[in-house]
């Protein structure tokens, strides 16, 4: 079967893991990704939160799978040469070097369009064009500028980062679109174009709705929020709100059988209007059905606090699960919290391939995030990451169409790391 993304070439000159999350999808999709790397080195992940010695991380061949790497040192004439003619062939590059990094390079966005006019340059920054725009950026940074760690957390505690790489993996995922669509406008103009996002920008789009709330608070109290309910006045911004509903439905952690031991005994539980009567039958309160200060939203947000208390005396009743099954009978929206080794072990995840197992020739075999985009018509295999310099011949010989005796000089010249065919079997 043909795959979505078949016969389209990806320069990946991509590292850590906002740049490598953004091909690995395009990989996925069935894109040919050549992954380019400093020879001897690679993509610094390799080696980092190293688990068993000698192997390529976890965090490394979680974010490459599907792709080929070829070693290239940039900075050396000969590496150069290599890698134009790569640029020449392929019809995106994507990269999240520094600022000013591939400029430096030599491979400005202007010498990148005289190679090839058709080609893609898709890059990653941590800022836009602005006071920050020649910061280095990481995930936590790209969360508290982007305005998710301050409206993460509870309000009288410290901004929170979350685990989710929405500032990384978010930023990605922004960027896979942006190829997939400038590669959809050449298909009209036949040229190439110039893909940019920024990670501070990718956050607060992610955070959305924390900017619609700052707009309101100019019209009032946000009467969702628990603080609302406790009677403490709002400031200027928006504030922390726990674990309140960023939705019209408040919802709030609850703890279930077993809290005081297991660190994930809650479930994530949503008064929704359309069910609150079945939800006052559930935890036996159905007077607060025709109850003034129960029975309309409107009524209920000044009390949040109290009705969650009782709705938790309910849920403390049983475990996650027990809770979970019995809602979802009533179309009441509520969610237990997952650990990762819940996650890991879930069956029907594996079923859909959200969660593989992948063998690896150093490793053995390891649990990875499969692709969470499923198409009908281009289903995912997700093969290993390779290892550093794995492909570095083939995509000579067979990318690139070089002859035996232009492989060994370029060899001989130490710019793709190895010396010699010889040293490179
Ligand atoms: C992530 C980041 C902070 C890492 O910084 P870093 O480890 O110092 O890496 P840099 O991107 O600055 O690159 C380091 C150098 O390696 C060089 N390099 C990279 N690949 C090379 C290769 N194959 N051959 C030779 N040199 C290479 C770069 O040209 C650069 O050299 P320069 O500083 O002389 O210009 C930075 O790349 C960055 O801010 N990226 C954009 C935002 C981003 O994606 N952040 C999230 C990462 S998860």
């Amino acid at each position: 079967m043909v795959k979505a993304l078949e016969g389209v070439r990806i320069l990946d000159f991509t590292h850590v893991q906002s740049g490598p999350t953004c091909t690995q999808l395009l990989a996925w999709f069935g894109a040919d990704v050549i992954k380019v790397e400093r020879p001897g080195v690679g993509d610094i992940t390799r080696g980092q939160l190293v688990d068993v010695p000698e192997a390529d991380s976890l965090y490394f061949t979680m974010l490459n799978h599907n792709k080929r790497s070829i070693t290239i040192d940039t900075k050396n004439p000969e590496g150069k040469r290599v890698l134009e003619e790569l640029i020449k062939i392929c019809d995106v590059m994507v990269e999240n070097f520094a600022p000013g990094a591939l400029d430096r390079m030599g491979f400005s966005w202007e010498r990148i369009q005289e190679i090839n006019p058709r080609i893609i340059l898709a890059s990653i920054k941590g800022f836009g064009p602005g006071p920050y725009e020649d910061c280095k950026v990481y995930e936590n940074v790209a969360q508290c500028t982007g305005g998710s760690a301050s409206t993460t957390g509870f309000r009288d505690g410290l901004p929170l980062v979350t685990g989710s790489q929405i500032g990384d993996s978010g930023t990605g995922l922004h960027l896979a679109l942006g190829i997939v669509t400038a590669l959809f406008q050449r298909t009209h103009t036949g040229r190439g174009q110039k893909v940019s996002a920024a990670m501070q920008d990718a956050v607060l789009n992610l955070c959305r709705v924390k900017l619609r709330d700052q707009q309101r608070l100019a019209h009032g109290p946000l009467r969702e929020y628990s603080q609302f309910g406790e009677g403490i006045e709002f400031g200027d911004a928006v504030p922390r709100a726990g674990n309140d509903s960023g939705g019209g439905q408040p919802g709030r952690i609850l703890k279930c059988k077993g809290w005081e031991t297991d660190p994930n005994a809650y479930i994530y539980f949503i008064t929704q209007a359309p069910v609150w009567e079945k939800i006052c039958d559930v935890i036996g309160e159905p007077d607060w059905k025709t109850h003034p200060d129960y029975a309309k939203p409107a009524a209920r947000l000044p009390r949040l606090n109290a009705i969650f208390a009782r709705i938790e005396q309910w849920t403390m009743t049983m475990d996650k699960f027990e809770a979970m099954n019995i809602l979802n009978k009533y179309d009441i929206p509520c969610g237990p919290i997952l650990s990762m080794k819940e996650l890991a072990e879930d069956e029907s995840l594996r079923a859909t391939g959200t969660v593989v197992e992948v063998d690896h020739p150093v490793r053995g075999s390891y649990l990875t995030v499969g692709n969470p985009i499923k198409l009908s018509d281009s289903p995912t295999e997700v093969t290993r990451s390779p290892l550093l310099g794995e492909h570095t011949e083939e995509i000579l010989r067979e990318v690139l169409k070089f002859s035996d005796d232009k492989i060994e000089d370029i060899l001989a010249t130490g710019a793709l790391g190895v010396t010699s065919k010889v040293a490179a079997e």
